[in-house]
């Protein structure tokens, strides 16, 4: 019996012996397991933190002041004077910097690398819009032209110089606002595959004070660089205007930035593969020094679309809506009779609007007439018939009248 319970107590201590040994090596592999899952932890944690923190805002220094903070010009349009963080190297900022601004906009938190042309990036250089002729309504004969003298010869110069003839180098759009002049011009770069770089002149000499002339230089530097491209230098009339009496300084500035944008079309080749379209809405003003041969040499109206015109935008802007079976699109086109593509656009997006506001999910006439009467009656329209668009315009002296002080 004891010799039993003895062999018992020696069984009963190996199978001890075994547990312990199995519970050390499931101690060992749940340690192991632990640090796994602390590892996968961190690492979700990692990324939680960054899906969390704000994020930061592109921005070029244009100014240091001597109070220790900086004038910027942030991606995100705006200019701003900030504070710079004590963790930034001071010494690394200079006008034209690359930083990064805090969610707030409100501190210089880092210095971004270098890009090449900070002055140039910081106008609009769109490698390649998205608009198609398609997008354009009406205008079938403008755009015809344009293929001609633009999209031809970017696209074969060869033809050109088998034939011995020089294409224009430059196009001028002219007509009321909204009617597609910088639309069309994106088109025309999207088509010809070109770099697109849009200068905005009233930029030019507003926000760049003292820079516009090298502004110029550089964009058609990055063009040729970047060729085939087109130079769009919208609404041309702020710096292109007759030179009057060159009177104050930022008169002399707009000047300078002129002579050097006719210096720049006089210095590249017609069959260099750059193009320069210029828009405005003020071709009566314009300095005719511009409209000379080997510079400006096209000009080309874009007028108030007619019925037929009208009608297409209808179309283009109601293409992904869903429309109910009354909508007639002609019958709209002939209630707006002096509308712009612009306001054609305002229309459809209001008929929308009104159809959410009344809860239906197709868009009725109904929704289309409150519209029309919603964006163009009992508003002053100095543009309803063609050939006033050259009167003087209150909005746009406005904008003038801050260049010229
Ligand atoms: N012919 C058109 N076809 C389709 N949409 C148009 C047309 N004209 C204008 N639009 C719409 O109106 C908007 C404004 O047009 P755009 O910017 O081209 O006018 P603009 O002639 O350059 O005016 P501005 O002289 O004020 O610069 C376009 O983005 C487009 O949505
Ligand atoms: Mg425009």
């Amino acid at each position: 019996m004891s010799s039993e319970s003895s062999s018992d107590f020696v069984d009963y201590t190996r199978y001890l012996e075994v547990r312990v040994r199995e519970l050390e090596l499931e101690v060992a592999h749940l340690r192991g397991l632990i640090a796994k899952y602390k590892e996968e932890l961190d690492y979700y944690k990692s990324q939680v933190d960054k899906l969390l923190a704000p994020p930061l805002i592109e921005a070029t220094i244009l100014d240091l002041l001597p109070d220790g903070r900086a004038i910027v010009k942030s991606s995100t349009g705006p200019i701003l004077i900030v504070h710079v963080l004590d963790s930034v190297d001071r010494k690394q900022l200079q006008p034209g910097t690359r930083v990064a601004l805090n969610q707030r906009g409100a501190a210089i938190v880092d210095v971004l690398p270098q890009r090449e042309d900070p002055f140039v990036r910081a106008l609009e250089v769109i490698e390649r819009p998205r608009v198609r002729y398609i997008d354009v309504g009406g205008l079938q004969n403008q755009i015809a032209e344009l293929r001609e003298v633009i999209e031809l010869p970017l696209r074969k110069p060869g033809v050109f110089k088998a034939m011995g003839i020089e294409p224009p180098k430059g196009v001028l759009l002219y007509g009321p606002p909204g009617c597609g002049k910088t639309l069309l011009a994106k088109a025309v770069a999207a088509e010809s595959r070109a770099t697109f770089i849009r200068v905005v002149a009233s930029e030019l000499a507003q926000k760049f004070i003292g820079e516009g002339a090298r502004i110029v230089r550089e964009v058609f530097k990055l063009a040729r660089r970047k060729a085939p491209s087109i130079v769009l230098i919208d609404e041309i009339d702020a710096i292109g205007a007759k030179r009057l009496d060159v009177g104050t300084s930022g008169e002399r500035e707009i000047h300078r930035t002129l002579t050097q944008l006719l210096a720049e079309l006089d210095g590249f080749d017609p069959l260099d593969n750059v193009k320069v379209i210029a828009t405005t809405n003020r071709i009566d003003i314009l300095d005719p020094a511009l409209l000379r041969p080997g510079r400006f040499d096209k000009v080309i109206e874009i007028p108030l679309p007619d019925l037929r015109g009208r009608y297409e935008i209808f179309k283009i802007h109601t293409r992904k809506m869903p429309l109910s079976a009354d909508v007639d699109l002609l019958e709209l086109a002939r209630k707006t009779e002096g509308a712009t593509g612009a306001d054609i656009k305002a229309i459809c997006t209001e008929a929308g609007l009104h159809a959410i506001r009344n809860e239906r999910i197709v868009v009725t006439m109904e929704d289309f007439n409150a519209a029309i009467r919603k964006v163009l009656h009992g508003r002053y329209r100095p543009y309803a018939s063609q050939d006033t668009y050259s009167m003087p315009r209150p909005w746009k002296e406005e904008r003038r009248s801050s260049l010229w002080m």
